[in-house]
């Protein structure tokens, strides 16, 4: 038996660095998997990569439209909805001064309105489908303070404050859906390594370095993969930091 045999899992940004990760690493454990993201060619590739127990749908997360076609698409070819992972997100650089009102309304309209959009279609097929779980990528942005990094820091912390909400809604309600927050640090994906210029990180750097703060996208889809099988079954509107210590050690 494996880790989440059966289960059919959404999620977003797959076409890249943690989500293909994601999709790669769920259904490597027996999910079915729909993936999504604007990026249509790298997306495809990835679901071709997996075979028939993937589907790839073009998908912007911060339509409506696009995610009720999203979703009633999932039911329909896979029959249920079990696993979200909202993960598809944009970083922005820029502090309070120099964040133009434009760019803060780009980012919190796809880091949270997305996330938002995400949950309430979730929750509707989930309940049809006996419950879920609701993996929310969020940040250690959402938690320290990052001066660089303004409007992606309160998208971040929309997003942990949601799932709080969402996971105790419907913990009242009794769906048997549970909704959780993961929060990286740095990860060696084309989001970080657009900051340095496009240049990958070696992947053996955490090893020989243990005060390097950028660890692989497995290091984080570990973490989604426990929180979409039932052995999280207990972990319920939790904030799992994946940053080694770095929050906590003040430097
Ligand atoms: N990379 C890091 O250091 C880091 C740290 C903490 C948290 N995170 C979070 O991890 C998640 C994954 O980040 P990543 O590093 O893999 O990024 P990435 O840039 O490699 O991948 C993001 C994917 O999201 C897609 N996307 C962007 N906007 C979209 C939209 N409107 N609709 C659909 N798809 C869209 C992109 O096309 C891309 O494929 C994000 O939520 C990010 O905020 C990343």
């Amino acid at each position: 038996m494996q880790r989440v045999e059966g289960k059919v899992c959404i999620v977003t940004g797959a076409a890249s660095g943690v989500g293909r990760e994601d999709a790669l690493l769920l259904a490597s454990q027996g999910a079915r998997v729909v993936l999504t993201d604007l990026n249509q060619e790298a997306g495809r590739q990835v679901a071709a990569q997996i075979g028939e127990n993937a589907l790839f749908l073009p998908h912007d997360i911060t339509r409506e439209n696009d995610w009720q076609r999203v979703v009633e698409t999932t039911v329909r070819h896979f029959g249920r909805l079990d696993v979200l992972v909202n993960n598809a997100a944009i970083l922005a650089l820029g502090s309070i001064e120099d964040t133009s009102l434009e760019l803060w309304r780009q980012v919190l309209t796809v880091n949270s309105d997305g996330y938002f959009l995400g949950c309430k279609y979730a929750i509707a097929a989930m309940k049809d489908s006996g419950g879920g779980s609701i993996i929310n990528m969020s940040s250690v942005a959402a938690l320290g303070g990052m001066p660089l990094f303004c409007a992606y820091s309160a998208a971040k912390g929309a997003v942990t404050a949601m799932t709080r909400s969402v996971a105790l809604h419907c913990k009242r309600q009794g769906y048997r859906i549970r909704c959780n927050s993961v929060h990286p640090d740095g990860i060696n994906t084309p989001m970080t390594q657009a900051l340095s210029g496009g240049q990958a990180q070696p992947q053996e750097s955490l090893d020989q370095d243990p005060m390097n703060r950028l660890c692989a996208p497995r290091d984080v889809a570990n973490v989604v993969l426990f929180l979409a099988s039932d052995e999280s079954r207990f972990i319920n509107g939790a904030e799992l930091r994946v940053d080694n210590g770095q929050l906590i050690s003040g430097v």
